[in-house]
């Protein structure tokens, strides 16, 4: 499976000719590695509808007719504005949506959310069975322990992809910890450097994980592909 890290909270997951979006915020990011008319997703999933974060969603699946997954009341939004034959999931924390590619369940995250169009939600992150590989993003959230316990639930987490730019989310240190907590054989870090206030650096991050872990932490640019 290819994970490719599009810039901010955004990644593409490829696996035997399906893919899946996650968050795309592309146009109006300055670190974003494509546009939103250059990507062609079967699916898109939303930790949470922040702007930065919720994006270019509704014009990509209108585009493509890629299926949406989001927490119910941003799936409900998502759902009226692309119509009723359009497929929209609305999990709530803890649902599972089942696909024939694998599946995806709503986790917790430590955030607030509110859309762009003022739809207030809780946010998440997402636990993703794709391609043989379990993939956890965190989504945007704070330092907590239960994150051990979703990544202890089930099979090993292959890929954890943590947040680490500090202010709106957990910074690289406390990330260090999450990435402890969750114990996957690889790291992504991603929401840093998009923007002044989430700056951070994060070779400090990777030396500190691969210190003091198992995981190896795999520090991407924009536009960069990891294959897992
Ligand atoms: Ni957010
Ligand atoms: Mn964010």
């Amino acid at each position: 499976m290819d994970i490719t890290w599009l810039g901010h909270s955004a990644f593409l997951l490829e696996d035997s000719g399906t893919t899946l979006l996650i968050d795309p915020f592309l146009n109006g990011n300055p670190k974003a590695a494509l546009s939103a008319d250059d990507v062609n997703p079967d699916v898109i999933l939303l930790t949470h509808g922040h702007e930065d974060h919720y994006g270019d969603t509704v014009d990509i699946a209108k585009r493509t007719g890629a299926t949406v997954v989001a927490i119910t009341e941003v799936a409900g939004e998502i759902g009226g504005k692309l119509g009723e034959d359009h497929q929209v999931f609305d999990p709530n924390m803890g649902g599972t949506v089942t696909f024939d590619w694998g599946w995806v369940k709503m986790t917790p995250a430590w955030h607030t959310g509110t859309t762009p169009d003022g739809t207030v939600h809780t946010p998440a992150g997402l636990l993703i069975s794709f391609g043989g590989k379990v993939v956890y993003h965190l989504g945007d959230t704070a330092l907590f322990s239960d994150l051990k316990l979703v990544a202890e639930r089930g099979d090993p987490v292959d890929v954890a992809i943590i947040p680490i730019g500090g202010h709106y989310t957990m910074d690289r240190i406390d990330a260090a910890v999450a990435a402890e907590f969750v114990g996957a054989r690889q790291v992504i870090p991603c929401h840093y450097g998009t923007f002044p206030p989430i700056e951070t650096d994060p070779e400090i991050f990777k030396s500190d994980v691969e210190n003091s872990t198992a995981s190896e932490v795999i520090v991407l640019e924009p536009g960069g592909t990891h294959s897992a």
